[in-house]
């Protein structure tokens, strides 16, 4: 079991050594620097206070929810499951904090619990409960400090979280903790990494050759893929597409027509790389929502075909 007490320069010095290691499955890019919106972002002198090139334990939790709870998560869907798992996630994200010794109350929870509330119905949109249609083996992609952990470590069967920066990497494996979650992390035994049910499987994103071909029901990305770079972005729509089952979804919530810090364009790549779009909602970016959310899905030629295959 993890110590919630930890030394936060330790932790971050393990991840240093492993990252470093690791060379041989680095597909060649500099995993650090990967985040394109930060490296902006810092080259003209912003985001410095958020510390994600580091790590300083649950004060970069806080940043981070703090980072979240400054918009309002305008919701043109009205639906009653909404309210319960804006309420769930309520629950969840005040015991985190206190769990870690921040005030809840200094936070606006309220607004935190809205966006992740919205993820979470958005995510489990239409899943039918059998066929191939399941939704049982996720990944989180780019996770954030973990917002989505107190839903899916608990409900999905195996569940996955992935990063590539030092700070949100190690914030994630914190607030699990805080969460009362069980984490497999593979910082903590690089060479026996194995997923496990009910816990959250926790690697860095440059080790996705870890996880099987066709196995994920779903991945998720929010706010990630207009900031990586282009090649990596190229990279990491591959491994998706390597990932998940035919029919799996890919849950993207971004903003459009704007921020797109990489400048691709995602959905003639996702096209081109064998995804179909199932779903995306005719609204308006902040006014209507914030980050327009879209399902694809890698393509699945029985479906394609009426199930003559
Ligand atoms: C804007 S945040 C979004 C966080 C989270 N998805 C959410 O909605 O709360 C972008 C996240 O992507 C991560 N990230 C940046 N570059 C990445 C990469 N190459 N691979 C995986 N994650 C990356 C960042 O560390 C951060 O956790």
């Amino acid at each position: 079991m993890l110590d919630l007490a930890a030394d936060p320069a330790a932790e971050l010095a393990r991840y240093r050594e492993i990252e470093a290691s690791d060379t041989a499955y680095r597909a060649g890019f500099d995993w650090s620097a990967s985040w394109r919106h930060l490296e902006k972002r810092l080259s003209e002198g912003a985001l410095r206070e958020m510390g994600f090139t580091g790590f300083d334990g649950a004060a970069l939790i806080g940043r981070m929810i703090r980072w979240i709870d400054r918009f309002d998560y305008p919701c043109a869907f009205a639906d009653p499951r909404l309210g319960d798992l804006e309420a769930a996630a309520l629950a969840a994200d005040r015991g985190g904090l206190a769990g870690l010794g921040l005030d809840p109350g200094g936070f606006d929870l309220a607004a935190v619990a809205r966006y992740t509330a919205q993820d979470i119905f958005f995510q489990r949109l239409a899943v039918a409960t059998s066929g191939n249609d399941r939704c049982e083996t996720v990944l989180d992609f780019g996770a954030g400090h973990g917002r989505l952990f107190d839903h899916w470590v608990r409900r999905a069967r195996f569940a996955f979280a992935t990063d590539a920066m030092p700070g949100p990497y190690l914030a994630q494996r914190l607030w699990a903790q805080a969460l009362g979650l069980s984490i497999n992390d593979y910082i903590d035994d690089p060479g026996q990494f194995s997923p496990r049910p009910g816990v959250l499987n926790h690697l860095p994103a440059w080790r996705l050759d870890l996880l099987r071909t066709g196995a994920f029901d779903a991945v998720f990305a929010i706010q990630v893929l207009r900031e990586v770079s282009k090649p990596m972005l190229a990279y990491t729509v591959a491994e998706f597409a390597r990932l998940l089952r035919p029919g799996g979804r890919l849950y993207i919530r971004d903003h459009i027509g704007f921020h797109n810090v990489n400048a691709g364009d995602l959905d003639a790549l996702l096209k081109a790389t064998g995804f179909v779009l199932e779903w995306r909602p005719h609204v308006i970016d902040r006014r209507d929502i914030h980050g327009v959310p879209r399902i694809w899905r890698r393509a699945d030629a029985a479906v394609t075909l009426g199930g003559l295959v």
